[in-house]
């Protein structure tokens, strides 16, 4: 089969494509011919060292896919050579070969059916970013009814994921991007306000709008100088669910800005969560979109010899999720 192979953890400029051997499924495992694969900031932490999986080199990437069921292992029951399946989550593109190959080896138990009316490119993006966002909106136990959230890189794919589904729970959600048209996109998917972040009157805008009200759970993506004016923006007993790094180390802030207000920040982990607590997760986020009629967003699907294209166009900051078609080189 042919797939993309990193040789060493120098980054994913280093990513080629090449001849490898077809995968052979162990028990209770299932091969999928990789229809769709989805990119995520994490594959290039990982092919970058920075990240906890240290798989064995020549490792293959690629945590998200939708594909078609081609063998089955022994011992695999509820899934047949035929079926389409979307890989929830586990070691697949971690400790384990991912999916920017035209075959992957998947534990059963990590494969969920396609939800009804998807399509397969809107189901292949959306399981690791939906489950993230879910850990981040629900951690906290019960929040205010309704709750004001606020979503740092909204535009991206936990961000997406983040806005809908705290729409969904019917809180009012106030979005940032630096970007005019994605934060236009934002508040067609349900942002109430959208703000740019590197204008430095954007915290005072969203107390404004807010008044009395401040935040009461941030979604923070973004890291860096932004986090300690996410937290200035929260109300009493504020919380920050801490998902990603994209703009790096924060800098040194004063910790007293967390006492009177009685402000928690925890971190979020997706890989943390056992098997039958993603399942019924996903259960819950599948059902939440449905009710709300949102889908998943593709930003966009680039063919299977373009993954170094694509990972650049997830580094410019994309508008919900870039996907790579590995059908396409299979034909
Ligand atoms: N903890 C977990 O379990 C977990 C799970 C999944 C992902 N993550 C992490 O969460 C983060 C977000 O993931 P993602 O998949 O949503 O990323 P993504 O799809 O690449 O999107 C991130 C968005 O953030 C904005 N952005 C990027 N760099 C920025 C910067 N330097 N300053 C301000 N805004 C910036 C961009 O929006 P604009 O261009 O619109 O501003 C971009 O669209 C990553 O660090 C990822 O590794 C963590």
């Amino acid at each position: 089969m042919k797939a993309w192979l990193i040789d060493d953890f120098k980054g994913v400029g280093g990513l080629r494509l090449a001849e490898a051997p077809n995968p052979i499924p162990l028990p209770d495992e299932v091969i999928l011919q990789v229809n769709h694969a989805a990119l995520n900031p994490a594959d290039r932490y990982l092919a970058e060292n920075l990240y906890p999986a240290k798989p064995r080199l020549p490792h293959i990437l690629g945590r998200d896919g939708v594909g078609l069921v081609v063998e089955v292992g022994n011992g695999v029951t509820g899934v047949h050579v035929g079926d389409r399946r979307a890989i929830l989550r586990g070691q697949v593109g971690g400790n384990r070969s991912g999916t920017f190959a035209q075959r992957v080896a998947v534990p059963a138990q990590d494969l969920v059916e396609i939800p009804a009316g998807w399509s397969e490119p809107e189901a292949a993006g959306a399981t690791l970013v939906y489950l993230t966002a879910y850990q981040a909106l629900t951690m906290w136990g019960p929040l205010p009814s309704p709750a004001v959230v606020l979503v740092t890189g909204a535009s991206g794919g936990v961000g997406v994921a983040a806005v809908q589904l705290a729409v969904a729970m019917g809180h009012k959600v106030l979005s940032l991007s630096r970007n005019p048209e994605k934060s236009r996109r934002l508040t067609q998917l349900g942002a109430s306000a959208t703000f740019n972040p590197e204008d430095s009157r954007w915290r005072q805008a969203a107390k404004t709008l807010l008044e009395p009200r401040r935040v009461d759970l941030a979604i923070d993506n973004i890291g860096g100088k932004l986090l300690p004016e996410v937290i200035d923006t929260l109300g009493e007993q504020g919380r920050v669910s801490l998902v990603g790094r994209l703009a790096g180390p924060v800098p040194s802030f004063n910790t007293a800005t967390l006492f009177f207000r009685r402000i928690r920040l925890g971190g979020v982990a997706v890989d943390g969560w056992t098997n039958a607590e993603s399942r019924a997760a996903w259960q819950q986020i599948v059902e939440l979109l449905a009710r709300a009629g949102a889908r998943p967003q593709v930003d966009k699907v680039f063919p299977f010899d373009q993954l170094p294209q694509a990972f650049e166009r997830l580094e410019r900051g994309p508008m919900g999720k870039v996907l790579l078609a590995v059908r396409s080189s299979n034909s």
